[in-house]
């Protein structure tokens, strides 16, 4: 059994990198972005402002959230419905950021990530993987580039998919969330101090998950 912690800014890529070392290591990823994407949608369904910490707080015991693997890689659940493209959506990304700057939020979803890590061998993505789900991670990784190229990645994704954005509003958008989520007081966004930073600012995708194998299998001595 193998746990990976890899950590980083919102669009480092880190999703990508993910599945593609997972697939070539033949273990599973965990996005652990999307539960908290889900408690957004989750509040934002049901009418209550994401800023409003009693009013989601109150919310946690009705909310069921499950995941599941398959080759395609995880799909979320939210009462059995599949949310895995709701949670998308842009308004989820800052329903997501605020959420999880609770605490009770981040305690509710410490379990079933800890749990996944468990049953099987992962790489678990996310904020504070290195520093508080995983502390005990055998490979720690902290995946970052700098906020231009991270904002002009997101830009290109968009433009693909045909949505009319501006890379100015994008590049805000990007400096906000990691301002939210490096500020925060709960779990905030940090290196955790044995982490290897792997900065992407000018590598391509099938050079960063080269890279990341090669560390990984120097860290398991193969
Ligand atoms: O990686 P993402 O963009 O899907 O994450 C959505 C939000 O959830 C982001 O603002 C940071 C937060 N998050 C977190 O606080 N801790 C994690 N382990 C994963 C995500």
């Amino acid at each position: 059994m193998i746990a990976i912690a890899l950590d980083g800014p919102a669009g480092a890529g880190k999703s990508t990198v993910c599945q593609a070392v997972a697939k070539q290591l033949g273990i599973i990823h965990v996005d652990t972005g999307a539960l908290y994407r889900a408690v957004g949608v989750y509040a934002l369904r049901r009418g209550v402002d994401t800023a409003d910490w009693p009013g989601v707080i109150a919310l946690l015991p009705d909310i069921h959230v499950s995941l599941r693997f398959t080759g395609e890689g995880q799909r979320i659940y939210l009462d059995g419905e599949d949310v895995s493209q709701a949670i998308r959506q842009p308004e989820a990304s800052m329903a997501a950021s605020n959420v999880s700057a609770i605490p009770q939020v981040r305690d509710f979803l410490l379990d079933l990530q800890r749990d996944l890590a468990r049953r099987g061998s992962v790489i678990m993505d996310g904020r504070d993987i290195g520093t508080v789900v995983l502390p005990d991670a055998d490979v720690k990784i902290f995946l970052t580039a700098s906020p231009q190229v991270r904002a002009a990645r997101r830009y290109n994704e968009l433009k693909e998919k045909g949505h009319d954005v501006e890379y100015e509003a994008i590049l805000a958008e990007v400096r906000e969330r990691d301002y939210n989520d490096s500020h925060r007081a709960a779990a905030p966004l940090r290196k955790a101090p044995d982490a290897w930073v792997c900065d992407t600012t000018d590598m391509d995708l099938a050079e960063s998950v080269r890279l990341i194998i090669e560390h990984i299998k120097e860290r398991m001595g193969s």
